[in-house]
């Protein structure tokens, strides 16, 4: 019997200098394994009388449950311990100042494209707008139909859509189906502004990505006109650009808006005069825009005849690379961090 107590006694003594998981399955394996001190004294039962052998069975075997439950015990507060460790290890003190973080230790900074939009953000909300949010992964009613797009209609090939299996979802085209769902929630008088991701199936260059962002606006109400259009916008555009911007408007085509316009602004490098950056026209395309279109507002259950207004569709990308004179929108996308780094100011 006093085999047992001895070797437990030396079984805790090796348990205690384990160190790490492996350690403590090494001692498993001596002690309790096919091979191990317990399966040992086993053996040896064979050449016993059965009084004896059913004694030292039963001891063996209790023995072997009590070095297993404390393995058991152990490797929990191994584990414990080991998470403790860490958590003293890796913590980070976040009210350390940017001044103390500047000293090679990286600090964050927000993403070109995220500066931009809260720009854009703040400029509308300073002009009594809402900010409104959709979902990326919209339905065919709110990216097409109701904006005036049905099945079949043309307008539907201009976006190379990704469509889910069901072939009534996709990833939206454009934050246009923001006005949907705006209408949905609101009753005019309204104004509001929805940014976010946007998804087209599109061969990738310089200047197209698969993922790009636009912010759409909405205003609603009695007696809106193109001029209230025109003034939101150019205040929009001179506060990005922090100087006063020329704009002309163009006859554009876009379902849900009649008439429709394409809004471009007088090239600030050149000041009009034509340079590569404006492909010597003068003028550079900055949003789609227009009159709502009276069929888009009784979709949204607005009556026409007594509401109109007008939206628009601005693409952040190409805005946040004029901004900064970035010259590749795959730099918005690639993670890169030494390009993002440089964006700090907000
Ligand atoms: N959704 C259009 C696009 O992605 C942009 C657009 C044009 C939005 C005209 C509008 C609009 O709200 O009135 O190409």
């Amino acid at each position: 019997m006093n085999q047992f107590e001895e070797l437990y006694a030396e079984f805790s003594m090796m348990l205690e200098k384990a160190a790490t998981a492996a350690d403590v399955a090494q001692v498993k394996a001596d002690f309790v394994g096919k091979k191990g001190r317990v399966n040992d004294i086993m053996k040896g039962l064979k050449d016993m009388g059965p009084e004896e052998r059913k004694t030292l069975g039963a001891a063996s075997n209790s023995l072997k449950e009590r070095i297993i439950a404390e393995i058991d015990r152990f490797l929990e507060d191994l584990e414990r311990r080991q998470i403790d460790e860490r958590l003293s290890r890796d913590w980070i003190d976040v009210t350390l100042s940017d001044a103390v973080l500047d000293k090679g230790l990286s600090s964050a900074g927000y993403h070109p494209l995220s500066l931009v939009q809260r720009e854009v953000e703040d400029i509308f909300i300073s002009m009594g707008f809402d900010i409104l949010d959709g979902p990326h992964i919209e339905d065919d009613y709110h990216n097409f139909e109701a904006l005036n797009i049905p099945a079949n209609h043309p307008a539907r090939d201009m976006q190379d859509t990704f469509w889910f299996a069901d072939l009534h979802h996709l990833l939206r085209t454009h934050t246009s189906p923001i006005q949907v769902r705006g209408m949905e929630a609101h009753k005019p008088p309204f104004k509001f502004v929805g940014p976010g991701k946007v998804f087209r199936n599109e061969a990738l260059d310089a200047s197209h990505e698969a993922c790009f962002h636009q912010i759409e606006g909405m205003m609603v109400g009695e007696d809106i006109s193109v001029a209230h259009m025109i003034h939101f916008l150019k205040t929009l555009l001179s506060n990005i650009f922090k100087r006063e911007i020329k704009v002309r408007l163009r006859p554009g085509y876009f379902p849900f808006v009649e008439p429709g316009f394409e809004l471009d602004y007088e090239c600030l490098l050149c000041g009009g005069k034509g340079c590569s950056v404006c492909k010597q026209v003068g003028w550079v395309e900055a949003l789609g825009c227009g009159m709502v279109h009276p069929r888009v507002l009784e979709y949204g259950r607005i009556d026409p005849l007594v509401h109109n207004g007008f939206a628009f569709g601005l693409g952040l990308d190409r805005l946040t690379m004029m901004r900064y004179g970035i010259d590749d929108v795959r730099h918005l996308q690639d993670g890169d961090l030494r390009f993002v780094s440089q964006f700090k100011a907000y």
